[in-house]
């Protein structure tokens, strides 16, 4: 009986899908909307009728998605790439895998080489076949669930041809071609709304469209290029031969990819790609090369948010002449002031660029950069857009030239300028208003607090009506009810909203806490490494605190943990060991509640143990066994000490294996720790 039913739906299924290619691709609809609509409604009446079906629900074309996007966590994380600039970059990356790897400097290394697009990322989930959801890359660990939408693309199948797995995350690129962009941006000259920048821009705001109806005249499209969780049946040999496979399911792959294996191909290729970048329909800015063999993939895995095993290589930036305006100061939340120029509006690489950076005062007198110049700005993907230098030849007699503000253009404090630093500073603190709002603005960010609807304006609002003061007062909005209620700027929706979202958010994880306090140095990544060592709130801010002692064995540890600097740590240190702070952070926790964070790791004798290495080993590189240790769930230190668990000790070890039998701490030798991860030494 079942099975009927889910035959049923199957063929139902396929008929949508059928109407769906030929209205959405083709623009040649077989079926009126009035027909369309009753097949919709019969499939889904039949799901709702046998819940048990119900992961196989298709939301209505038509359907609104609710004003904000759910949340859902990817089963893998979405990574992100690092990036390589020069041939150089790209010849260091292939030796630093190869000794990753341990393979001979001379032997060649197999790589697929891909367009880089500059579109966003997508992970679509199949269930038994069939799609599931789908969701934006977000902070590579949470995203938002945009299902209806994706559904549009017609690139996007909706069920997987033949031999499947069970569960299979697919990921990959969605964007606007050059062509679908340029007829978009007319439509919207045509209705007098304002034009995209770029087609990065279109197909974003297009995945974020609310209404259905608009965004069915948004054409996307979808390329495959990799998984993220799979079920453990699924494998595969190759990146290459997973190419294949995404295309065997469904899915299009980019036509130019090819593999090579040395450097004077992937010349070869790059070369051909840039020479071709204007005549492709769709933006790339750059390429990717990833290793071929899953194999090596595997070992060489990832550090923080990027793979070991990939890079992406670069376009170099898209270069304009404009006219620059007038000089502004903005001054951010660690009060750097920040000249920003104001340039007549000019198309860059197919980007309208109005500001640009101009970094520090020193910066604009070393390239002689002065009110009315005309200048040569350029443009590099993401990175903000740079003025490269003036041309001299067009500057007219009645250029200005700039004067640093000896005042802070914020609270009206006077400025300082360190003689060995390039940044000039206002050391108002939280009393510049600037400063504030621009902590405040940090803490509410995406990656930090996460406050969804508390934008800047927002901020600026209550804290001009001093309803903010400190981070624990964005908790106590609450208290003003009534009186936001009278605010006119305020209707009862909006405000009902905020209240909602402020309240959804009073339980964070440590890593999200440590990065929104904005401390300097102390990004997302960071904050993640500092989560993973000292797991909880109080531990970590009771080390902070002893860390101000040099000699003690906290600041010992502190600055043991891979990559945390001498500098961050001072950072970090000074934060933590000021009265105006950790009265800001006891305030806080009166509001909010801290979660632990675990390194997520297969349970292993290593989970959470402090683990230092040193000295050779024979079967595999030091990267590598580092690696492997922290796969294990291991914190590795470069650097014994009172808390350290374990030292594994290699061929011509030096005082850390003697500090380690001083301190009677646990030691290894290579072999042991192999047999102890059922690792064979060969
Ligand atoms: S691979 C571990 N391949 O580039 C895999 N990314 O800068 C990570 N992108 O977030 C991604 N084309 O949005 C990969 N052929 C390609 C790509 C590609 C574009 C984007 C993707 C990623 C970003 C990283």
């Amino acid at each position: 009986m079942k099975t009927d039913i889910k035959y049923k739906i199957q063929q139902i299924l396929n008929e949508i899908e059928y109407h769906d290619k030929k209205y959405h691709g083709e623009d040649n609809p077989e079926i009126s909307d009035y027909e369309y609509d009753r097949l919709c409604s019969d499939y889904d009446k039949l799901i709702e009728e046998n819940f048990e079906l119900n992961f196989l629900k298709r939301d209505k074309v038509g359907y609104l998605p609710s004003n904000q996007f759910k949340k859902y966590s990817h089963l893998k994380p979405m990574l992100s790439l690092n990036n390589g600039f020069s041939i150089n970059d790209i010849k260091e990356f292939i030796k630093r895998s190869k000794k990753f790897l341990s393979i001979n400097d001379n032997s060649l290394l197999e790589l697929v080489c891909e367009p880089k697009i500059d579109g966003l990322s997508i992970s679509l989930t199949y269930q038994n076949g069939i799609l599931i959801n789908a969701v934006t890359r977000g902070d590579g660990n949470n995203g938002e669930i945009v299902t209806s939408n994706i559904k549009t693309i017609i690139d996007i199948p909706l069920k997987l041809k033949k031999e499947f797995p069970e569960l299979i995350e697919i990921r990959g690129e969605i964007f606007m071609n050059k062509q679908s962009f340029t007829e978009l941006n007319k439509i919207q000259i045509d209705i007098g709304k304002p034009q995209f920048a770029n087609p990065r821009n279109a197909a974003a705001g297009s995945i974020r469209q609310k209404n259905i109806n608009i965004l069915k005249d948004r054409k996307l499209n979808f390329y495959a290029y990799t998984i993220g969780e799979a079920s453990p049946k699924f494998t595969f040999d190759t990146q290459y031969n997973l190419l294949k496979k995404l295309k065997k399911w469904g899915f299009i792959i980019n036509e130019e990819i090819t593999k090579v294996d040395n450097i004077l191909q992937i010349k070869e290729f790059y070369n051909m790609v840039l020479k071709k970048r204007d005549s492709l329909n769709y933006e790339i800015d750059g390429l990717v090369y990833k290793i071929n063999k899953k194999d090596y993939q595997d070992r060489l895995g990832f550090q923080a948010r990027a793979p070991r095993w990939a890079i992406a290589h670069k376009f170099p930036p898209e270069i304009a002449e404009s006219i620059l305006m007038d000089i502004e100061i903005q001054v951010g939340r660690t009060g750097a002031l920040t000249p920003v120029g104001k340039l007549q509006k000019t198309k860059v690489g197919g980007v309208y660029i109005s500001n640009v950076t101009l970094h520090n005062e020193d910066e604009i007198f070393r390239k002689d950069i002065r009110i009315g110049d005309t200048v040569q700005i350029q443009r590099a993907g993401d990175v903000i857009p740079q003025i490269v230098k003036v041309i001299k030849e067009k500057r007219p007699i009645t250029t200005k030239k700039y004067i640093p503000s000896e005042f802070c253009p914020s609270c009206n404090n006077r400025t300082y300028k360190n003689i060995n630093e390039a940044i000039r500073r206002c050391t108002s603190g939280v009393n510049c208003p600037s400063q504030a709002i621009e902590k405040f603005k940090h803490f509410v960010s995406k990656n930090a607090f996460d406050i969804a609807g508390f934008g800047e304006k927002q901020i600026i609002f209550f804290y001009n009506q001093q309803i903010i003061n400190n981070f624990s007062d964005i908790f106590k909005i609450l208290n003003y009810k009534d009186f936001l209620k009278d605010k006119e700027r305020f209707g009862e929706l909006s405000i009902s909203k905020l209240l909602k979202s402020i309240e959804s958010r009073r339980i964070i994880t440590l890593d999200k806490l440590i990065y929104a306090l904005g401390i300097r140095q102390i990004g997302e990544t960071n904050a993640r490494l500092l989560s993973y060592h000292y797991n909880n709130y109080d531990y970590f801010c009771s080390e902070m605190k002893k860390s101000k002692d040099n000699t003690s064995d906290a600041y010992q540890t502190l600055i043991s943990i891979d990559q945390i600097g001498d500098s961050s740590a001072n950072d970090l240190i000074n934060y933590f060991n000021n009265e105006i702070n950790l009265k800001t952070l006891d305030e806080l926790l009166k509001e909010v509640q801290i979660l632990d964070v675990h390194y997520k790791s297969m349970q292993s004798p290593y989970s959470g143990k402090n683990v230092v290495l040193t000295g050779s080993l024979n079967t595999m590189s030091r990267d590598e066994a580092k690696n492997k240790l922290q796969n294990l769930g291991a914190k590795v230190s470069s650097s014994v000490s009172k808390n350290t668990d374990i030292v594994i000790i290699g061929a011509d070890s030096g005082s850390k294996a003697k500090k380690a039998y001083e301190l009677k701490i646990k030691t290894m030798n290579e072999e042991e720790w192999l047999n102890s991860i059922n690792l064979k030494k060969n």
